[in-house]
């Protein structure tokens, strides 16, 4: 048995999905006659109260088009200085959208809105005009920390008394809210747009959707178009995320279970110090190298991740139960035993 604990996205299709594949209706979807895909993107906007959706290839691609959608060349925008849009998608925003890409701190993925106020730019001769924030629900290099409503709508306020426009990086938004306990639309709510991954903790194999006014997303459309994401019968791929969204969001609570349990049990491992997790992401400390806690755990079967030089991240989805977690928590101390010795 080999246990996959380096991301959400590793987890396969279920086998309803390999069934709604079989029996997908489909059509052209960049001639926006594919049925499957026309009711994914309306099922989503329903879900996050947003007048439309479109369906995209990844979550970058539908996060690039949203800046691009939202902003002019020689804009800036503000994103957290670890958020997915500037660390992870090659430097996006100056490549698509020519705009300038600011960065504000968090405290372990929480933004805070007086943070956020100081640095907006307002349009002079000297400085480019900031136009867009960006914020991300659950927030992935923070350990899959979440935001609640409460500070969502004081930095909504902020951006509306300063003229910013809002998209939320809502990759894993269904995991915030069912750890904040809160419905999706409602954190959606502060943004202008929304992207929200069905490829990761939902389980199909590929896409993702964004959300926002009906404008706004006919300009993303064309980005997409632009970027090479139109794609012709995604309906075979629609057809997983309606899954997605209507069977696989209400058992996000059962990883968030486990991954505090993996937690608790990693307290008593020599040489690992894990956070306090807050949905289906463990960060752990590590006293020895990251990467030697990676090699030695995939001789026994369990898959990590190195995060940093002395950090690993261990994320919890459907492809492990209860039997998978015992493994994985075994190895563990297995391991620091050995290593200990
Ligand atoms: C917070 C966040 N945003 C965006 C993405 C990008 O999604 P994709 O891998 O589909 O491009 C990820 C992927 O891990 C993510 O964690």
């Amino acid at each position: 048995m080999t246990v996959d604990l380096r991301s959400d996205t590793v987890t396969r299709p279920t086998p309803t999905m390999y069934e709604a594949i079989a029996k997908a209706e489909l059509g052209d979807d960049v001639l926006g006659h594919d049925p499957t895909v026309l009711r994914l993107e309306r099922m989503a906007a329903e879900r996050l109260g947003k007048e439309e959706g479109l369906f995209f290839p990844s979550g970058t691609m539908a996060n690039q088009a949203a800046i691009a959608a939202q902003t002019r060349p020689g804009d800036s925008i503000l994103a957290d200085e670890d958020a997915h849009i500037l660390f992870y998608e090659g430097a996006g925003p100056s490549v698509f959208s020519a705009v300038q890409a600011r960065s504000y701190p968090s405290q372990n993925g929480r933004p805070d809105p007086i943070e956020i106020e100081s640095r907006i730019l307002t349009s002079s001769h000297h400085t480019p005009g900031t136009t867009l924030l960006c914020l991300e629900n659950s927030h992935n290099r923070a350990g899959g920390a979440v935001t609640p409503l409460k500070i969502l709508l004081q930095i909504r306020e902020v951006a509306e008394r300063r003229g910013l426009k809002v998209h939320l990086d809502g990759a894993r938004l269904f995991n915030a809210a069912t750890a904040l306990r809160e419905d999706p639309a409602d954190l959606a709510s502060i943004a202008d747009t929304v992207m929200v991954s069905l490829s990761k903790g939902l389980c199909s194999p590929v896409g993702s959707l964004l959300c926002g006014s009906s404008e706004t997303i006919e300009a993303a459309r064309f980005w997409r178009k632009r970027m090479g994401g139109g794609m012709r019968q995604s309906g075979i791929l629609a057809a997983c995320g309606i899954v997605s969204l209507s069977e696989m969001t209400e058992r996000l609570d059962e990883d968030h279970g486990r991954t505090k349990a993996l937690g608790d049990s990693l307290k008593n491992v020599p040489g690992l110090t894990p956070h306090e997790p807050e949905t289906n992401i463990l960060m752990v400390d590590t006293q020895l190298p990251a990467d030697t806690w990676v090699s030695k755990m995939t001789q026994r079967d369990v898959l990590v991740y190195a995060f940093g030089a002395h950090r690993l991240r261990l994320v919890l989805h459907r492809d492990v139960d209860d039997v998978g977690l015992g493994h994985a928590i075994a190895a563990f101390k297995d391991l620091g035993r050995e290593l200990e010795g």
